[in-house]
């Protein structure tokens, strides 16, 4: 039996994510990862931090903190976060770990050993001042071709033009300042990318199932032509190159971020070795299916580097089967940014409302096809209606009405008419095509279906109106109600990858004892006659609550929405 293999891109350390990062990777991921347990695949989900790199090194430097101890900070509230959303992670891992210095190190050497690394000598700024080398983008001047004065010594922002950090004019640190800088010579290591070219093509090109966004941005970079790149830089925080004469330097960031996903896998065994096994998922894994989630930035790592890296090794690593590529969620049009603090970001989210609320706004309007925009008008509209009035109320009036006419059990009587009949064969359809959606992972498409399975559910009550049945029939009326009872059923099953909390909320209201670890597939299972007379039932407390236009006004105010870009 196939064993699925899900990972998704590892968040940077630098800082509590934003939504747009939640919904380019993790949540997406999570949503896969609960399908596939509920339909009874055996999975594992792995995701962790991304610790290396200058980035992180300034942040910690501006926190006032030791980078080691600003990152263990981090993590924390990074996996706390990754909770309360209910990101179902089998393991969340630290690219800092002794088991990613192992790894990184072993594909280095086996990539040296098989001629794709070699040794060059390079030029360099080093800030006097800083006692360090400065990484390009931390060299700052004024542009030679535009004379903008704010110019990084990778690339003009004025004027776009690459750079080389010597082209700019009156060069200084960007991190102190400081002008008294000087170009030394220092050793690295370089990865022949060149020569592992085709080799990567023809393993893109056996993936023709791939999103057109993904293989074309893998395409395009194979048709610019790859370049040699430098995988190692002069710094104190990364995983050290541990060779004689490279003794300050640590591999790239970008070299041992995507091998953590390995050793992510190894650090989850180690916490309970007798009974898992880490390799069995990555080498010779010839039963494993693996998918990787990510937004677009990150698809020419692992589309061409890391699987570069994977291959040049000469071992049988298990490379990715599917990537699910995401393009952007803006914030009112604009880019959600972690360094100017804008737009939402997951605790602000949290303290606001629980996660579902977010988990199902999100993945409604996943950016599958396009960029796509967060709005507090668009959300509020979703929560309200899809939410609370088409799932919550639906559930809210069946279970309060039944308990005060009928008691809170199912009540018996009558038999189904042609009115259930019609409803069990619509739902079965409705459930098939969400099935293949999901199978596809039609993001989209299958809340579209999830939500117009709930409507069914609304139009079905209207139509049966057992509460003027109650009436004349009262048989009648508890035939519509045990189909509807039945049907809350339904929608907390297949709710629950998207809303898992209110799923759960609706199975201990039903006493249904949900793990989820069920689904619903064959049209049998459809029938909408599990739960008989005499199940018990208690009315749950209100499973989402309205957004008001008082709300959407503050939070537009305190975030900073609405205003033209
Ligand atoms: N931290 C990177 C980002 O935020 C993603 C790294 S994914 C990995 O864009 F696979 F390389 F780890
Ligand atoms: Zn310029």
């Amino acid at each position: 039996m196939t064993r699925h293999l899900i990972t998704s891109a590892l968040p940077y350390i630098n800082g509590v994510k934003h939504l747009g990062n939640l919904i380019g990777s993790m949540l997406p991921s999570d949503l896969y990862a609960r399908y596939l347990r509920a339909r009874g695949e055996e999975v594992l989900f792995i995701c962790a931090t991304d610790e290396h790199g200058t980035p992180a090194e300034l942040a910690a430097r501006e926190a006032g903190l030791d980078v080691a101890e600003f990152c263990k900070e981090q993590h924390e509230v990074q996996a706390r976060l990754g909770e309360a959303f209910s990101l179902s992670f089998d393991y969340f891992g630290r690219s800092s770990s002794s088991q990613n210095r192992e790894l990184t190190q072993h594909f280095g050497n086996k990539l040296l050993e098989n001629g794709f690394i070699e040794e060059r000598v390079t030029k360099q700024v080093f800030s006097i001042d800083d006692d360090r080398f400065l990484p390009d983008r931390y060299v700052e001047g004024t542009c030679p071709h535009c004379g903008y004065e704010k110019a990084r010594g990778d690339q003009c922002e004025s004027c776009t033009r690459l750079l080389d950090p010597t082209d700019l004019l009156e060069p200084r640190s960007a991190i102190s300042g400081s002008a008294n800088l000087e170009v030394r010579e220092s050793k690295h290591l370089f990865l022949l990318q060149s020569k592992l070219s085709d080799e990567i093509r023809a393993w893109v090109n056996e993936h023709a199932d791939w999103p057109v966004l993904v293989s074309s941005i893998a395409l395009k970079w194979l048709d610019e032509g790859l370049h040699d790149r430098g995988i190692t830089r002069d710094l104190k925080w990364g995983v050290p190159v541990g060779r004689e004469g490279m003794e300050d330097k640590v591999y790239y960031v970008w070299f041992d971020a995507p091998i953590e996903y390995i050793a992510a896998t190894w650090e989850w065994a180690d916490e309970d070795a007798d009974n898992r096994d880490w390799k069995s998922w990555w080498y010779e894994a010839e039963d494993v299916n693996y998918t990787q989630f990510m937004a677009k930035d990150n698809i020419p790592f692992h589309t061409v580097t890391f699987p570069g890296t994977q291959l040049a090794s000469r071992e049988p690593w298990k490379m990715v089967d599917y990537i699910k590529g995401f393009n952007w969620l803006n914030y009112y049009g604009g880019k959600f940014s972690t360094s100017q603090k804008r737009g939402i970001f997951m605790s602000d989210a949290i303290e606001m409302l629980p996660a579902d609320y977010w988990r199902y706004y999100l993945l409604a309007n996943a950016p599958e096809n396009s960029d796509t925009s967060f709005t507090w008008e668009s959300f509020s509209g979703a929560v309200n209606k899809d939410l609370a009035d088409t799932l919550g109320n639906f559930v809210n009036r069946i279970l309060k009405f039944c308990s005060s006419k009928f008691g809170t059990e199912l009540p018996a009587g009558g038999t189904p008419t042609a009115r259930e009949d019609a409803l069990i064969k619509s739902l079965a359809e409705r459930i098939e095509t969400y099935n293949t959606h999901m199978d596809e992972l039609q993001i989209r498409k299958a809340m579209q279906e999830l939500r117009a399975i709930w409507v069914m559910g609304n139009e079905y009550l209207t139509e049966a109106a057992p509460w003027t049945e109650f009436k004349t029939d009262p048989d009648a009326a508890a035939v519509s109600l045990r189909c509807a009872i039945n049907l809350i059923r339904v929608f907390a099953i297949l709710s629950a990858p998207v809303i898992p909390n209110a799923s759960r909320q609706i199975s201990e209201a039903l006493n249904l004892g949900l793990t989820g670890e069920e689904w619903i597939s064959q049209p049998i299972e459809v029938e909408l006659t599990t739960l008989k007379p005499g199940h018990k039932f208690t009315v749950p407390d209100v499973l989402f609550r309205k957004i008001s236009d008082e709300e959407v006004a503050e939070w537009q105010e305190r975030f900073g929405g609405g205003e033209s870009q």
